[in-house]
This record gives structure tokens, sequence and C-alpha cells, in this order.
């Protein structure tokens, strides 16, 4: 892999805030990739890790707990693979990406424009790590600001994903991103994760969050919270991560049955859920 760093020499990495929190879903996928039974096999991830100088025990992630960003990874890729599949052409807006390899995991075909936005220190150092791809763009701008979108064409079926993402946003700017998504194209999906009140009310419990120092606000309780103030959208799923198929596959039997535990009371059990809308 060649993303323009001269061979051996690492990128010292130092950043705070919501950005920080990728550095910790970046080290999840890594050691992952080198589980004797890995869920992703992202070696992108592996050779990312290996090529930044930071000390990754800060993140909190280590080869136990990894599964808890690895099972939302694997379970984004599925759904986002559903979609491709029946869209050969097709525009995709990966937002808050980090450092994450989707575009490279999934390696759309050629009728797919593929945006990776994040904050410009993420994109800058995400250039300087992965090679270029044809048809494949990254936006260095807050998802938040409006111009980036702007200068997107919107004549094609459009695929929205934020992983790890809406919960670092105030209701407004979420729900203005979605409904400007959702007015620019003829149509499409929005995939993206949530926290309940439950969930922002015990931030300080996430450790990731909190070594970070970001601050998170937006809950989502539930469909009836995005399709009541974005006009033209259907809900197609709207589950707890426990009820996920990569998390059942993921999980050993000790973080099963805690997820088992979890799940008996309803405000738990959709503390994280997965949301998907078409419209
Ligand atoms: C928890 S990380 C998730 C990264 C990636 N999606 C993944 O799953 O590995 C959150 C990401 O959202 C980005 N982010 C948060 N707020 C943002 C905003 N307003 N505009 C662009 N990116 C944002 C952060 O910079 C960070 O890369």
């Amino acid at each position: 892999m060649d993303g323009g760093l001269p061979a051996g020499k690492k990128i010292r990495v130092d950043m705070s805030g919501a950005p920080q929190t990728m550095l910790a879903t970046l080290y999840a996928k890594a050691l992952d990739a080198d589980a004797e039974n890995s869920l992703l096999r992202d070696t992108w991830a592996r050779d990312a890790v290996s090529r930044i100088d930071y000390d990754w025990h800060r993140t909190s992630i280590t080869a136990r707990n990894q599964f808890g960003v690895t099972t939302r990874t694997v379970h984004f890729d599925a759904w986002a693979r559903q979609f491709l599949a029946q869209h050969q052409r097709a525009t995709v807006l990966h937002l808050g990406c980090g450092l994450d390899s989707r575009v490279f995991r999934l390696a759309p075909g050629p009728g797919v424009e593929w945006y990776d936005v994040d904050y410009p220190e993420v994109i800058d150092l995400r250039e300087k790590l992965y090679p270029s791809r044809e048809h494949y763009h990254q936006i260095p701008a807050s998802v938040t600001s409006s111009d980036w979108l702007q200068a997107i064409a919107g004549d094609q079926p459009v695929l929205l994903i934020a992983e790890g993402l809406t919960m670092y946003l105030t209701e407004a700017e979420g729900i203005g991103l979605f409904r400007a998504v959702v007015e620019k194209f003829p149509c499409g999906e929005l995939q993206f994760d949530a926290f309940n009140s439950l969930g922002i009310r015990s931030q300080k419990i996430n450790t990731i969050v909190r070594r970070s120092g970001s601050t998170l606000h937006w809950a989502i309780n539930g469909p009836d919270d995005i399709v009541s103030k974005v006009p033209g959208l259907r809900p197609l799923a709207a589950i707890s991560v426990f009820d996920s198929e990569s998390f059942r596959r993921g999980v050993s039997g000790g973080y099963r049955l805690i997820g088992k535990l979890m799940s008996l009371a309803p405000a738990v059990r959709m503390m994280a859920q997965y949301h998907r809308y078409a419209f």
C-alpha cells in the first residue's frame, strides 16, 4: 500500500475531541484483523495502525473488547453491500468516516461515486495512509456545513452511511443533514447507528468518548424521532445492537450472555441501535 508516506516512517498523531475517537475504532479493527477468528479481516486498518505513531493504550481498546466496534462495522458493511447490490449506479456519502477502510473493503464498481467526509485533520491523515482510487473522493469538512453537499451531483440514488457519528451531532444538525440529503437525491437509503436517551445520559461511562474529551448530544429513541422530522423517509429497520446478526455471530459466549441480560431492560437494550431508512 502506498498512501504517499516514505517507507518505514511513522506519522505522529495527536488528536482530541470527536476526531480522537476514530483512533479507537481503527485500533479495534486492527486487533480484529490479526485474530484467528477475525470478523472483518481489515488488513487496511492493521497497516494503518502500523504506520501511526500513537500510544494505542490510550484508546482503551483491547483484543477482548474490540468486538463492540468490529461487530458494528460488520453490520454496516452488510447493509451497504445489500444497497450496492441493488444499485450499480449510486452515490455513497460515508460521513464521519474516520480512518475506516470501507471503500476498499467493499470495492464498489465504476458506477458508484464514493465520498468519505470527515474533519480536515482526519482527511489529511487518511490521505497520508490510503491510496487514491477511481470514483473515490475525500472531503475535509464538518458534515454540518452545507457547502460540501452542494458540490456533489444529486442525480443518482444515494446511500448515506454514518457509523459512530449521529451522537456527536445536535438533533438540529442531524435532522438538517438528513433533510438536505433527502431533498437533494431522487431516492436512496440512510444507514446509521444511534444512542437513545440513556446512552447519551450515561456517556461518562463510555471510555472512548470520555478520554477524547468530546460530548455526545443527539438521543434517538426510535424511528418516530426520525420520520416525524424528515419528510419522505420510510423506516426499514431499527434494531438493538444485541439483536444484530453480527453481534450474535461475532461475540463469544460470556459477552452474549451479558447482551441477553442487558436486553431484559428495554432502555438498556435499545441504548445503542442500528437504523435504516429508504426514500
Ligand atoms: C467514533 S468515530 C467513527 C469513525 C468511523 N466511522 C468508524 O466507524 O471507524 C467518529 C467520527 O466522526 C467524526 N465526526 C464527528 N463529528 C463530525 C462532524 N461534525 N463532521 C465530520 N466528521 C465528524 C469524527 O471526526 C470521527 O472520525
